[in-house]
């Protein structure tokens, strides 16, 4: 399997957050300490669950890596998802002040993910000749 640079690249941030999200969990579940399920549960999902996600899709179709697009769409999402999950602790262990961080890295998050739609409508084609093949013949493009 040939992976682009940028996959590798999800691949690699999904599997650290894998590694973080399931620490927490076993953390929580051996103090018996759940405040901080949110930001496990998010750790696991905009971390683990996405990145590996937006990997095996930019290794099916490379052209989703590539151009200013798909770098606004990677920065956007890297700096978001930390910043949320960061600010999101603090929120969760007593610190007010950092509510409106949150907001501001969920709408970083969220400009990331519409991106992310726009370069699936644009850039994720139907091969040529897909429609002529014969059933079960490889049409990944
Ligand atoms: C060894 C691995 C893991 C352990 C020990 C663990 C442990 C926990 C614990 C203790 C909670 C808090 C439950 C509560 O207070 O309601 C929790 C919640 C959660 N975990 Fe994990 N977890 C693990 C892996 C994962 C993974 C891999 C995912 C997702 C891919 C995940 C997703 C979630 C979600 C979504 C919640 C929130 C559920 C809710 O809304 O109540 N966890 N986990
Ligand atoms: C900008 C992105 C996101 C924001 C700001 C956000 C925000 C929130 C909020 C405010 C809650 C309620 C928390 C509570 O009541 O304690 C929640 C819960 C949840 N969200 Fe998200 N979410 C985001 C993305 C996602 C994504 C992408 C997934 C799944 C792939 C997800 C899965 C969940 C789940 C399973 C819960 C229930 C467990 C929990 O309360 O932590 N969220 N989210």
């Amino acid at each position: 399997m040939n992976h682009t640079p940028r996959s590798r690249t999800w691949f690699r941030l999904a599997a650290l957050y894998f590694a973080l999200g399931v620490v927490l969990g076993v953390a929580m579940g051996a103090s018996g300490d759940h405040s901080l399920f949110a930001v496990h549960a998010h750790i696991n999902l905009l971390g683990w669950v996405s990145m590996a996600l937006f990997g095996v899709i930019a290794t099916l179709h490379p052209g989703m890596s590539e151009g200013r697009a798909a770098a606004a769409q990677f920065w956007t999402y890297n700096l978001g998802v930390p910043l949320m999950l960061g600010a999101l602790t603090l929120r969760l262990k007593g610190f007010a002040a950092f509510e409106p961080l949150i907001g501001v890295a969920s709408i970083l998050i969220g400009l990331s993910v519409l991106l992310f739609a726009w370069l699936v409508f644009s850039r994720i084609g139907v091969a040529a000749g897909y429609l002529s093949r014969a059933p079960g013949e490889s049409s990944l493009s």
